[in-house]
Order: structure tokens, then C-alpha cells, then sequence
């Protein structure tokens, strides 16, 4: 029986109640659904709307229902949807009291009310793991603070920089990430129980209290809008979709740079796959899955833009869509961002292979120009030369490091001994005291940053 069944002759058709239903997917908000009606069916009794004994057996019944759901004794199966799973079954052991427990609320307040609850946990728990994630990069960043490996810009060789600012430069994008979420948590946190179907209830109800009860920061502030919210869907997934566009790309700083060609990285061995067919390769598979598994989750923030925005006034059928979409992106997320967390606390860096490529291929000739510059040289005429000193390297199988005083002197009169210190890799890097720049002052002032901001996210 439909909880709506009294108006109609004959019941659903089978294909419209398989179309229709949302029980397979929404039975994950069991708990959420429960723990709202626990506090609205407090409220009703506090305000006298329903009577303490009513509240008793529904508290009674309620709890027996999420205990049995949790020990596996009772399967969610057989109803439309979760709220009427839970309200069916609640009837079915205590009677008129469990009917009384939807009295001044509907389907539409308790849906929403449900998916903030369970949108909030969510958001905490990734917030949760980005800060590991964070964590383990400061780790990396500490150990490998003197150290130094190329910079890259268009995939080539750029400046040498410091080893703990690349890591830090990640733990900056998911710091952005971890803060989003705790501001989009300012929006999730707001409690639409008590809109009623749409233009709220005429029963002396308290939404103060119900609020109070379920934890919520704020209370909805119009019935009409706050039924057809869907906002907070949407940013819990922009929060997502940025979450996997950063680890989308260490994934690829990841797969790049553990190849053969760059040797910066050793994959352990529990996070790598075979070949069924080449016994010699070693392959990233878990770094390309994440990358991959990237398109779903945009695919999700796409999907409910497109189905908010045509939906009228107050409380359609369309936001049912709003929820598969979510569950996988919420846990696309979660998994992805445990597991590389895991996999890269077994990473091992081959330092020596980053500290001899960053000295590669003319890294401290921008050094050198400015060298010219802070004589006295004006920049675009040192670059000039620079240039030319490049071409003679090339030309005669040398590199910046290896040319002797008098090569350089012959270049421009400016060069002195010091020249031969300015183009060391490690001075290069060393150099760039900027706030943010690749100095090891600069790292170190980075990871204290990374550090306090850390302190300033939700538990
Ligand atoms: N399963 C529905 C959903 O997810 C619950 C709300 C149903 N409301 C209604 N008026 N049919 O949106």
C-alpha cells in the first residue's frame, strides 16, 4: 500500500512503481531519516501536537527500527521510498501512534531535511581525509625540504626548485578544497523541516526546537524555497569536482614522473598492477583510475545543474535525480583520496635523479640573466646575451656549470667569479626568497602556513 493510496481506484502500474521508486537508492539515508523523525515526533509531543505517550511508542519503534536495519535483521525492500519504508514499518509495530508521527510534515521538508544530514557528514568526512591527505604531503615537504628537482613549465625543464615547495603547491589546492567544503557546510547546514509540502503547516509547531534537536545551524527562511533547494547538491559537488580536477593532476605529476624517462618517483609495489602479457611492466593503474574516475564526478555536477534549472516553483518530482549522482561523487572522492593518501605515504623519491635533472638542460639560465640584470645590464639585453651563451653550450657540448670565467667573460665583461656559484642549481633555487618561492626559507614559511590553516578546519 502507497502512503498516498486513498484517492486512487487502482493501484500503480508495475513499470510506473519500478520508475518511480527511489528506495534502491535512497535506502542510504535510513539513518538521517530516522534520527529527523525522532526529533520531529519530539517536537510535535513539546508542543502538545501529538501526546507523550504517542512519542514514547514512536521513540520506541523508531530505535528498534534503526537497530534492526544496522544488525541486518530487518531489509530495507518492498515501499516507494525510504520515508515510507520507515513510516510503514513503524505502523506495522506500534499502530495510530505511528500514523500520527507525519502529522505537519511532508514528504517534500523530510526529504530535504534527510539529504542535508546526510550531505553534512559527508562534507565533514572529506574534509576528514583531505586533511590527511594535507598531512601527508607536509610530511614529504618536511623530509624533503633540502632538497631540490626541476620546475616545469609546458613540461619542460624550467628553474630548479625546491622539493618541499612542489608538495607544497598541492597541499595549497587541497587546503582550497578542505576550506570550500567547510563554507559550503554554512549552506548545507540549514534545516527545511517544518516547510511542510510547500507553504509550511497551520499546527503550533517550534522549528526552533527540531533545529535545536537535529544540530543544525540555521532554519529555512521560506517553505516554498526551502522544499526546492537544491543548491547544496550542486556546490557539494563543484566541492568534489575541484577536489578530483587537484588529485586528477598529482596523478599525473605521479604517472610522469615515476616513468623511466623522469625516475623522480618509485611506485611501491602494493599500489602498482602487471602485465598480462609484458612480464616487465609496472603500471599506475591506481593513479590513472583516479584520473579517469575524475569525468564521473563533473558528469555529476553537470547532471544537476541541468535538472534544477527548469524545475517551477516549489517541490517537483525531478529532485528524486538529485541523489544518485551524489552518493557515487561522494564516494568516487572518499575512495580516491584514501587510497592515493595511502599510496603515497609508500612512495620513495629518487633524490639524487631530481637534484642531477634539475641542474639539467640550462635550469639556472634565467639566473644568469638576472646576474647581468643586477649589474646594471637592462633585463631584455641580458636575456640577449644569455640566450647567446646557450647556443654557444650547445654548440660545443657544454653546460652553465662547466663553462670556465673566461668563456663568460667573453660573453660580457659584467661576469665575475660569483658567476660560477650563481649557476649551481641549489643556489638557483636558493635564491628566490619571494613569499611562495622556491628558497628553502620560502618552503619552510609555506609548510608553517599550510600548518596553521590546517589547525582552522572543521573537526
Ligand atoms: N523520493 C522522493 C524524493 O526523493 C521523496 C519525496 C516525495 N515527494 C512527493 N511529493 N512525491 O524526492
Amino acid at each position: 500500500m502507497k502512503l498516498w493510496q486513498g484517492r486512487f481506484d487502482s493501484p500503480i502500474a508495475a513499470d510506473a512503481d519500478a520508475f518511480n521508486e527511489s528506495l534502491s537508492f535512497d535506502k542510504k539515508l535510513y539513518k538521517a531519516d530516522i534520527t529527523a523523525s525522532l526529533a520531529h515526533s519530539e517536537m510535535l509531543s513539546r508542543c502538545g501536537v501529538i501526546s507523550q505517550e504517542d512519542k514514547t511508542l514512536i521513540h520506541g519503534g523508531l530505535k528498534e527500527i534503526l537497530s534492526e536495519i544496522e544488525s541486518g535483521a530487518l531489509v530495507i525492500e518492498g515501499q516507494e521510498d525510504i520515508h515510507s519504508f520507515v513510516e510503514n514499518e513503524l505502523v506495522k509495530r506500534i499502530g495510530d501512534a505511528g500514523k500520527r508521527l507525519h502529522t505537519a510534515r511532508s514528504r517534500n521538508d523530510q526529504v530535504a531535511t534527510d539529504f542535508r544530514l546526510y550531505t553534512r557528514e559527508s562534507a565533514k568526512e572529506i574534509i576528514k581525509l583531505l586533511k590527511n591527505l594535507i598531512r601527508t604531503l607536509i610530511t614529504i615537504a618536511e623530509k624533503n625540504v633540502s632538497h631540490i628537482m626541476p620546475g616545469y613549465t609546458h613540461l619542460r625543464k624550467a628553474q630548479p626548485i625546491n622539493c618541499a615547495q612542489y608538495f607544497n603547491a598541492y597541499s595549497e589546492m587541497f587546503m582550497r578544497d578542505a576550506e570550500r567544503f567547510a563554507d559550503a557546510l554554512k549552506r548545507i547546514d540549514v534545516m527545511p523541516l517544518g516547510s511542510g509540502a510547500l507553504a509550511g503547516t497551520s499546527y503550533p509547531i517550534n522549528r526552533e526546537i527540531t533545529r535545536e534537536l537535529l544540530g543544525f545551524k540555521n532554519m529555512s527562511q521560506n517553505s516554498l524555497d526551502a522544499v526546492s533547494d537544491r543548491d547544496f547538491v550542486a556546490e557539494y559537488l563543484f566541492a568534489c569536482s575541484l577536489v578530483m580536477a587537484h588529485l586528477s593532476r598529482l596523478c599525473e605529476d605521479t604517472i610522469l614522473y615515476s616513468t623511466s624517462e623522469f625516475g623522480f618517483i618509485e611506485m611501491p609495489d602494493a599500489y602498482s598492477t602487471g602485465s598480462s602479457i609484458m612480464p616487465q611492466k609496472k603500471n599506475p593503474d591506481i593513479c590513472e583510475l583516479v584520473r579517469g574516475k575524475t569525468g564521473r564526478v563533473y558528469g555529476h555536477l553537470t547532471a544537476i545543474l541541468t535538472t534544477i534549472k527548469g524545475v517551477p516553483l516549489a517541490y517537483n518530482k525531478d529532485f528524486q535525480e538529485d541523489k544518485e549522482g551524489l552518493f557515487d561523487a561522494e564516494k568516487t572522492v572518499k575512495d580516491s583520496l584514501a587510497v592515493y593518501t595511502a599510496m603515497l605515504q609508500a612512495i620513495t623519491l629518487n633524490v639524487k635523479r631530481m637534484e642531477k635533472a634539475a641542474a639539467e638542460d640550462f635550469t639556472c639560465a634565467t639566473d644568469v640573466a638576472d646576474y647581468l640584470a643586477v649589474r646594471g645590464v637592462p633585463f631584455r639585453t641580458a636575456h640577449g646575451v644569455v640566450g647567446k651563451i646557450v647556443r654557444y653550450c650547445l654548440e660545443k657540448g657544454k653546460t652553465l656549470e662547466s663553462m670556465s670565467l673566461e668563456e663568460y667573460k667573453a660573453h660580457s665583461p659584467v661576469f665575475d667569479a660569483d658567476i660560477l656559484k650563481t649557476v649551481k642549481a641549489k643556489n638557483s633555487a636558493d635564491s628566490r626568497n619571494s613569499v611562495g618561492g622556491s628558497s628553502k626559507k620560502s618552503a619552510r614559511a609555506g609548510i608553517r602556513s599550510l600548518k596553521a590553516r590546517l589547525a582552522k578546519l572543521p573537526e
